[in-house]
């Protein structure tokens, strides 16, 4: 017996994948994504008490995310939560970025999210329900010197999830922001994580379970970790400026 189906992008590591294993746990199908589709079928065989669909995708590209949507259009109309989790972060100095760096980044982070979020929001309008979710940061909340593009495209996920949220509100669509903090997953330099202390640093499985909480009561943002909620408090109640140096001083500092 099945909750519904589950579409999750980026399931192949990190956070995606917790997010596959725990909607799997509460008794939701699923259909997951990624580009290391070895790593989604050694999933799918393992939870095997739900179905399982895997798609291989690359959508970092215009055309790769066309191919998805069309590879999924048969099980569109079975989706009742769409999770936007899939994400990159380039590592080094702005000016040093690749245009093939920019493309993929915004590709990924902003246009993939936007294009499928498009794509279910108009199906789900249309049967009257239906739950998105997308996967911010932190970042997203104010500018972040050092990850500058990557903070920048957090941010326009937060705003277009708010935005929709009220938008969609009276048509039974619900649209939630995570918002994660630092989380042990891939993306994150593990030299780093290793120095940091725990409360600092939320597992993969703490931010599954609180995004589960956060999609079945709908609410349009969640932080998950109780440090991540303080830090952000604070930090709004700050002026600006403050904030913004700050960031700027962590940045010049981790660098030397
Ligand atoms: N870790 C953190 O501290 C943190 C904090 C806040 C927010 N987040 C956000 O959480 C989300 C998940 O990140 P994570 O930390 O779990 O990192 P991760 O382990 O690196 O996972 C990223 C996922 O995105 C997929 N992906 C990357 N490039 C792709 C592409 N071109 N096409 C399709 N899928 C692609 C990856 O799969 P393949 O490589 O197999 O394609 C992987 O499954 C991201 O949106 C990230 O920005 C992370």
């Amino acid at each position: 017996m099945s909750r519904g189906t589950v579409l999750i992008t980026g399931a192949s590591s990190g956070i995606g994948e917790a997010l596959a294993r725990k909607f799997h746990d509460e008794g939701f199908d699923l259909v997951i994504t990624a580009r290391r589709t070895d790593k989604l079928e050694a999933l799918k065989a393992e939870l095997s008490r739900q179905d399982v669909t895997v798609i291989g995708s690359d959508l970092a590209s215009n055309a790769g995310i066309s191919a998805f949507i069309e590879e999924l259009s048969p099980h569109a109309n079975t989706v009742d939560i769409v999770i936007n989790n899939a994400g990159m972060m380039v590592e080094g100095n702005f000016t040093e970025l690749s245009d093939d760096d920019i493309t993929r980044t915004i590709s990924l982070n902003i246009t993939a999210l936007t294009r499928i979020t498009r794509y279910f929001a108009g199906e789900m309008k249309s049967r009257g329900h239906g739950r998105i979710v997308n996967v911010a940061s932190v970042a997203a909340f104010h500018p972040v010197p050092g990850m500058d593009l990557y903070a920048a495209t957090k941010a326009f996920v937060l705003s277009l999830s708010e935005s929709l949220a009220e938008n969609l509100r009276a048509s039974g669509v619900s649209v939630t922001a995570v918002c994660p903090g630092l989380t042990k997953t891939e993306m994150v330099d593990q030299g780093l994580a290793a120095t940091l202390p725990p409360f600092m640093m939320s597992t993969v499985e703490e931010v599954a379970r609180e995004t589960f909480d956060a999609v079945m009561n709908r609410e349009v943002i969640r932080v998950p970790g109780p440090a991540n909620q303080i830090a952000l408090t604070w930090a709004q109640h700050q002026p600006r400026w403050l904030v913004r140096g700050l960031g700027g001083l962590a940045a010049r500092f981790s660098k030397n």
